[in-house]
């Protein structure tokens, strides 16, 4: 994630990649701290994180009233693909965790959909780790693979729309707090993940 600006941006998508800033570099540290790409089973308990956070998020890519402002968005969700990684890798689906987000307005709703579409940017980086340990976009590693149409214009063209989009002030300010909301509950999944993990050895 590019260096955080020391203005307030004008755009909206830039305003919530500054007030993202730490929680993504906190969120970067605590994935590598568990080293995901050393082996097939640390990797594992990074994309039950990834499955429990994206199936949270599945009511928000189907939701008729997003949709109806990015047209593609229930095509973007990852929940089936973190799902047959998880198949792969011989690791059973995970029950769901208590504190998911439930019925966001509007704004909250675009902050975590903004964290869920950009965490694709440093999938590209991820993706090229995981083929060290035999992991492809077809096997183990499919919800890390690059979105049809590519990665930089699937962002590009998502975040026009968040954009040019016409929000109250207070909206805005759901909008941030839901960004940085989504990075507290990916860290709690992550954690969660690696806990388990623990657990069971
Ligand atoms: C759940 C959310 C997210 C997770 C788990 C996540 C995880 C990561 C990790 C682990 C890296 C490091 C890759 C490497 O260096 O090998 C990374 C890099 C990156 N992420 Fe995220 N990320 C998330 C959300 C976002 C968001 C919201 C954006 C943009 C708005 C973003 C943009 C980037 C970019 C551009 C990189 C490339 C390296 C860099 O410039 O630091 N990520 N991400």
């Amino acid at each position: 994630m590019s260096q955080a600006p020391t203005e307030r941006p004008a755009l909206r998508s830039q305003r919530l990649n500054h007030v993202t800033h730490a929680p993504h570099t906190d969120l970067d540290a605590l994935v590598k701290s568990h080293a995901p790409f050393d082996s097939r089973d640390s990797f594992a308990r990074f994309v039950v994180a990834q499955y429990l956070f994206q199936s949270e998020l599945q009511a928000l890519y189907t939701d008729p009233a997003l949709i109806s402002i990015f047209p593609d968005l229930a095509s973007r969700c990852r929940a089936t693909q973190a799902g047959l990684d998880l198949a792969d890798l011989d690791t059973a689906l995970p029950a769901p965790v208590a504190g998911a987000l439930s019925a966001p307005t509007l704004g909250q709703a675009l902050g975590w959909i903004f964290v869920s579409e950009g965490s694709k940017l440093g999938a590209a980086f991820l993706i090229k780790r995981a083929q060290a340990l035999g992991l492809s976009e077809t096997f183990g590693a499919r919800h890390l693979g690059e979105p049809a149409g590519g990665r930089a214009e699937g962002w590009k063209q998502f975040t026009r729309t968040l954009d040019a989009l016409q929000l109250s002030e207070e909206q805005d300010a759901a909008a941030e707090r839901g960004a940085v909301a989504a990075f507290e509950r990916f860290t709690e999944l992550l954690r969660h993940a690696y806990a388990t993990d623990a657990a069971l050895a």
